[in-house]
């Protein structure tokens, strides 16, 4: 997808389709809505009659008369002035991108509305509205001869001169972030069969490659040096070797930010199996790490003036007969033990080795992203990841940009209390917590292996994964995290 910022007038506009935003107040929509009307030398009469109305996502497409440029024209609601927010841009600039689509344009110019808020902010929701709307994970759908034409250039247009530096940085930006989720959404949404460890490891690399920024892979032998027992542990099971994928970019003057990512390439639960009604969607079990990777690709094209590391210990959890047993202890990284009484509980055991060996980078944060519980789930359902950690600097940090990027995160708490509900007798963790406060056991488990850092985690169990079309994200992996983490990294200070 091609996408621009440019002056343009509506008139000349030579875009298969051009998109216009309006306002639902009555008299400003019809202030607009004329004016558009008289540019194009036509009668709206949907609006006259009252069966367009400028609502938040709905759309009308106008016919321009014949002889100039412009032929179609979306008008655009963005619902009324005094509600509007960064994400009612996003959502109404994703309806007037699908309705293009579906008008089977090429290329779509969108006019930037009057705005009265921050104009970067604004242009840059349009943008990612857009974007983001337009994804679609078809690379295994044989083509059908009577596909319609892609939409592929977008042009986000401005009649004023004055506003084309500032425009451009931000059609810039969303892009990249854009991208960025479009990579996490297209590895978290690869079957099991095309990303296992190996090809997760190598995804990484060449995504490194390309950005400018550095990847190093642990195999199977490194992994059992550094005696990461939860790694190797959880996936002995499968015929995939575990792969330890440590990414690093910036200024390494500075302590880095860490950021660790979940990588179960496709979770079973192993001996503990899993029902098989819903199990393919654990093919997204690696959200986290997919989120880490695609955040890494947008900071390093963006030249954030961060040092932030990767950490992504990634398996395939399987039953066989080599699995780890319900019953097994385990040694993790930093010397911990625990008691693996439910094989589905994998992610805390491999996140246990990356939290430990995060320590020595001394980092000045660590942010973990895990689809980690299904409690998440039923907790908070697909509006918001959970969050957890020690400090709340760092969490009022993750709210704040969870706000601005509309992937909201809502904290749950940490009560010294729930601590004993993953007490074992045998080791000195349990991996499970019984049927009460999911979330926060887990969360509870990953804290007995942290070390003296700031730290918070993000159970993605819910935002990462979709059942069904968003505004502008797809049934399927939704990508989380990349535009969330992308702008705490840009605040960061
Ligand atoms: N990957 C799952 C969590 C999950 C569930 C993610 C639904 C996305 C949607 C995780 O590994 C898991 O199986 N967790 C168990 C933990 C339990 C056994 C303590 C769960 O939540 O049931
Ligand atoms: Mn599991
Ligand atoms: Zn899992």
């Amino acid at each position: 997808m091609k996408i621009a910022f440019e002056k343009s007038s509506l008139n000349k506009n030579t875009s298969d389709v051009v998109a216009m935003f309006v306002h639902q107040d009555k008299k400003l929509f019809s202030t607009e809505v004329s004016s558009i009307g008289r540019k194009l030398g036509v009668r709206v009469p949907a609006a006259e009659l009252g069966d367009f109305v400028g609502k938040e996502g709905e759309t009308h497409v106008l016919y321009a008369r014949r002889g100039g440029k412009v032929r179609r024209i979306v008008l655009a609601g963005l619902g009324e002035r005094s509600k509007l927010s960064l994400e009612r841009y996003r959502r109404s600039s994703a309806a007037a991108a699908k309705r293009a689509r579906s008008l089977k344009a090429g290329s779509l110019a969108m006019f930037i509305p009057p705005v009265a808020a921050d104009y970067q902010s604004v242009v840059s929701a349009l943008a990612e509205g857009a974007i983001l709307a337009l994804y679609k994970y078809d690379k295994y759908i044989s083509k059908k001869p009577d596909a319609p034409p892609k939409l592929l250039n977008i042009t986000f247009c401005t009649e004023d001169a004055a506003k084309l530096k500032a425009g451009s940085q931000a059609t810039e930006w969303a892009q990249i972030v854009c991208e960025g989720t479009y990579l996490a959404r297209d590895l978290a949404n690869a079957p099991g069969n095309e990303i296992y460890p190996e090809t997760l490891a190598e995804a990484s690399r060449l995504s490194a490659e390309r950005c400018g920024y550095n990847a190093t892979i642990l195999d199977e032998r490194e992994i059992k040096e550094l005696s990461m027992g939860g790694v190797l542990g959880v996936s002995q099971g499968s015929i995939h070797p575990p792969r330890f994928i440590i990414l690093e970019y910036g200024d390494t003057r500075k302590s880095p930010v860490i950021l660790v990512g979940k990588g179960v390439t496709f979770d079973s639960g192993g001996i503990s199996i899993k029902p098989s009604a819903g199990m393919a969607e654990m093919k997204m079990d690696m959200s986290g790490a997919a989120a880490v990777i695609g955040t890494f690709e947008a900071a390093a094209r963006l030249k954030l003036p961060v040092h932030i590391v990767g950490l992504i210990p990634s398996v395939e959890n399987m039953p066989s007969g080599s699995s780890i047993r319900p019953g097994d202890i385990i040694r993790h990284y930093n010397g911990k033990t625990s008691e693996i009484d439910n094989t589905d509980a994998e992610g805390r055991l491999i996140l246990a080795d990356a939290l430990a060996y995060a320590e020595q980078y001394k980092p000045s944060a660590v942010i973990d992203l895990a689809t980690l519980t299904g409690a998440v789930v039923v907790a908070l359902g697909h509006q918001a990841s959970g969050m957890l950690g020690n400090d709340d600097a760092l969490m009022k940090k993750l709210s704040l940009a969870g706000e601005a990027t509309h992937e909201r995160v809502w904290q749950l708490p940490m009560f010294d209390e729930y601590e004993k509900l993953i007490k074992s007798d045998v080791a000195d963790v349990k991996n499970t917590g019984g049927r009460w406060a999911g979330a926060i056991s887990g969360a509870w488990f990953l804290k007995k292996f942290i070390g003296s850092y700031k730290w918070a985690h993000l159970d993605i169990a819910g935002t990462a994964i979709l059942e069904e079309n968003g505004e502008y994200t797809q049934k399927g992996a939704s990508g989380i995290g990349v535009r969330l983490l992308t702008e705490f990294l840009r605040r960061w200070k």
